[in-house]
């Protein structure tokens, strides 16, 4: 079936062509003279295209009832100028089918706000929705924008396992994968070793593919992952997901301030992509859901970011006037709030905060002389706090090997990491952008659950 987009009919569509499009029903009006007015809508843009279908057009008399909200059509017709408001062409209809029927009484998504909390228990129809068709080509322009950043500086697109025997992050928040069937197990109430159970090893969900993406750097030179990692942190938070999409680039011969650099241009590389790309979504987030967004795109692509050091942060957020929920103290983690008054209130821009204390980071980080902190960066943006976290890696293989045992980690179990330092090391470095997170910032949603296709939180896995 030869169909045109209805994005292209309303971008491109000249009066007199005939064209044919499917699509789903958003409203249908019937007028007084005998002809209807259908709103109909496939996805491929926000809005509608209007057709106006006569009621002697074969066999629409007998479908005339059930074209109603979500119902499935393909209409073929001519297009005229449109004489209403925002559209520039309209088609009027000599052929009409209906595909599928939305029963009115029991269809959910009607003609009305929904509330988010609603949308979330039906994924499966929430792309229907405004909201959701926007986030989807959102995160389809963004997704192909980070493959087109790394692919145009000479990156290799490296694809690391999902199922792994390495904490990267040293959390403690892996999801376990098991094959026992725990169910029969706790039925004949067996003792579970869970240590040997995957391949003989213990083996869980992947929280990052930063170690296996630095086997890359140091043999094929830059290189970055793009995909699924998963966290069993029990956060009930707007910011958390247990299972969310992460891009880690990982770079040879590059040092903190290199690492900082290429995170910017990234983010800016970004910010401009979706400008270019989505003007028309990032209008309705403009209008719709957060009156702030397109100013601070433009905001994070055109202004250099501020670098400080984790130190100074604390100096400031110590000696402000604002009033926090939770202590600031030299060697805690930041919290979101002091996040968001560093970029919103202090610096108005995105920062770098960078040389973070060593004992609130992970093992790989390269320590620097002071003993004390270590290579690492957060770029924090306003509205999200931390949306990139990396560092510089430890290349040296006595500093690395005393940091683990500091950690509690068995070096033998890492003996293929240590590799990589005890043949060739080369400094090294990365970082990982939370992808879910840049959605958010660049939609203006409130809650990450909602700009992933099927959120996984705590008590939230319908399908
Ligand atoms: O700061 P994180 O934990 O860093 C790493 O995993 C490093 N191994 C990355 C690297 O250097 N290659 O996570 C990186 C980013 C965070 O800044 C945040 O944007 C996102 O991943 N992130 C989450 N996004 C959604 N839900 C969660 N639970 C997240 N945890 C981290
Ligand atoms: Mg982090």
């Amino acid at each position: 079936m030869k169909r045109t987009k209805i994005a292209q009919v309303l971008s491109a569509g000249q009066p007199e062509e005939t064209h044919q499009i499917c699509g789903w029903v958003r409203t249908r009006r019937d007028s007084k003279q005998g002809f209807s007015f259908i709103e109909m809508n496939d996805g491929s843009c926000m809005h509608g295209l209007q057709v106006i279908v006569d009621a002697d057009v074969p066999g629409f008399s007998e479908i005339h009832k059930l074209i109603t909200t979500g119902a499935s059509l393909r209409v073929a017709g001519k297009l005229q100028e449109s004489p209403g408001k925002g559209q520039r062409v309209e088609m009027l209809a000599t052929e009409i089918e209906l595909f599928g029927t939305a029963d009115a009484d029991t269809y959910p998504l009607q003609k009305k706000r929904h509330s988010f909390e609603f949308l979330r228990e039906i994924a499966h129809l929430r792309p229907r929705t405004n909201t959701f068709g926007a986030i989807t080509r959102v995160r389809n322009v963004l997704s192909a924008g980070v493959h087109n950043f790394f692919q145009e500086r000479g990156f290799n697109y490296i694809q690391t396992p999902v199922i792994t025997t390495s904490d990267c992050e040293g959390a403690g928040e892996m999801f376990q994968v098991t094959t026992l069937d725990l169910e029969r197990l706790a039925q004949v109430k067996t003792e579970i070793d869970f240590s040997q159970d995957f391949f003989g090893k213990k083996a869980s969900l992947t929280v990052s593919g930063q170690l296996e993406a630095e086997i890359f750097a140091c043999s094929v030179g830059d290189c970055y992952t793009f995909g699924p990692t998963f966290r069993a942190e029990n956060s009930n938070t707007t910011r958390h997901l247990a299972e969310f999409w992460m891009i880690e680039p990982e770079m040879p011969f590059y040092d903190l301030n290199d690492n900082m650099e290429l995170a910017e241009e990234f983010i800016q590389y970004l910010m401009k992509t979706v400008l270019e790309k989505a003007p028309a979504d990032l209008e309705f987030f403009n209008q719709r859901i957060e009156k702030t967004v397109l100013e601070t795109i433009h905001q994070i692509a055109e202004t250099p970011f501020e670098r400080v050091p984790y130190t100074t942060a604390i100096e400031i957020l110590t000696s402000c006037d604002e009033k926090f929920e939770y202590p600031v103290e030299w060697g805690n983690d930041l919290q979101s709030e002091h996040e968001r008054f560093l970029t919103e209130k202090h610096f108005k821009k995105p920062i770098i905060l960078f040389d973070y204390p060593r004992s609130i980071k992970p093992f790989y980080m390269r320590c620097n002389d002071d003993g004390k902190t270590v290579r690492a960066m957060d770029v924090l943006v306003p509205r999200i706090g931390e949306i990139i976290g990396g560092s510089q890696r430890e290349e040296r293989l006595d500093v690395l090997e005393a940091r683990m045992k500091e950690c509690d980690l068995d070096p033998e179990e890492y003996w293929w990491y240590l590799d990589l330092r005890r043949f060739g090391s080369v400094p090294h470095s990365g970082f990982g952008l939370g992808f879910e997170r840049i959605v958010q910032l660049v939609t203006g949603m409130q809650n990450i659950r909602d700009c992933i296709p099927f959120p996984r939180t705590p008590k939230n896995a319908s399908f």
